[in-house]
């Protein structure tokens, strides 16, 4: 009889061990964007690659939009492990205490992709993730957004147009400064509660790359849109680095891949993302688009130059320094 029982015992025991391994790993990938953007497509493509490649072994769950976590709360939700993956922008990463990444806010730091991509892609952006390994944050990859560029209700053509507009930004000093420098209020707002800011008036303007801009109908309630591409926007793919750490090495090296060709794909299309949604925009005729003269972009250059300097004690001279030596930047030109 006791023999039975153990016997049993362990039949049901092995039998849940059994069903326990194949029950998938899931991961809840987290973002505050539509789907309709390079972001939510790159984590769709991730999700899709991901299962593909650990032949479902592994199931991703992307929440766009906001739906489960706003900007704060999606950063503690993934150091609790409530969520395993998020891609913020790294203007957000001031909060979880590596303000380092504000660097990439600097105004017009980047002049293009080509120029992004040589820190992104090289040793300066691969010491900005490891940064974050002291937070119990795994950075896997940088993926693209594009340029942000200022709208408003009120046509704007030169620095001073901005003066005493509240504009909402991210939550970053850095932005904060430039914000300043222009003589604009700066308001930080969580990115799912800019259209009704817009709407409401509690904000004059804001800027975004014109893929966020449209696709939260941010242009139903700006009248005015000037291309400035005064700064960059892009983001951090991370993942809680106990639960990275825990996974079998081969699940791992698969979702390594996975993620190798998701930035891949993240980085060809978030141009052409950001150019559609422009003409979306034109076509809309509900924002005025305006292109500025290169003295007139010139005058917004110099205008926010002094954020870099007066920057220097919080992110770091050697790290600004380092990013000019990659790309060449000359604050006169
Ligand atoms: C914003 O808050 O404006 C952006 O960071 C949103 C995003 O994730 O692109």
């Amino acid at each position: 009889m006791k023999l039975r029982s153990i016997v049993l015992g362990l039949a049901i025991g092995s039998f849940s061990l059994l069903s326990m391994a194949q029950q998938p790993i899931i991961i809840k990938f987290s973002h505050v964007v539509a789907n309709d953007t390079p972001k939510g497509h790159a984590a769709e493509y991730f999700k899709k690659k991901a299962e593909e490649l650990t032949k479902g072994r592994v199931k991703v769950e992307v929440y766009a939009n906001s739906t489960l976590y706003k900007d704060k709360e999606e950063m503690e939700a993934l150091q609790i492990g409530a969520v395993q993956m998020l891609a913020p922008s790294l203007a957000k990463f001031g909060p979880l205490g590596v303000k380092e990444f504000e660097v990439f806010d600097l105004p017009y730091i980047f002049d293009n992709y080509d120029e992004l991509h040589k820190v992104t892609q090289g040793p300066v952006g691969r010491m900005l993730l490891d940064k974050l390994d002291a937070k119990g944050v795994k950075g896997l990859a940088y993926w693209d957004n594009g340029f942000k560029s200022f709208s408003a209700n009120k046509d704007i053509k030169t620095p001073a147009d901005l003066k005493g507009l509240k504009m909402r930004i991210q939550s970053s000093k850095v932005l904060e400064a430039q914000m300043r420098a222009l003589g604009a209020l700066p308001q930080v707002l969580a990115f799912s509660e800019v259209y009704q800011a817009l709407q409401t008036g509690v904000v004059d303007g804001t800027e975004n790359p014109i893929s966020n801009l449209y696709t939260q109908k941010m242009h139903e309630v700006q009248k005015h849109l000037i291309l400035t591409e005064h700064g960059y926007l892009g983001y951090a793919v991370i993942t809680n680095k106990k639960f990275w750490d825990g996974l079998p090495a081969d699940i791992r090296k698969q979702l390594e891949d996975a993620m190798e060709q998701a930035t891949r794909y993240a980085n060809q299309i978030a141009k052409q993302e950001n150019d559609n949604a422009l003409e979306a925009v034109k076509k809309s005729g509900k924002t005025q688009v305006y292109v500025p003269t290169v003295a007139e972009r010139a005058a917004f250059k110099k205008a926010t130059a002094k954020v870099h300097t007066e920057m220097e004690s919080r992110i770091g001279k050697d790290l600004i320094h380092s990013i000019y030596k990659e790309t060449g930047y000359n604050p006169a030109k």
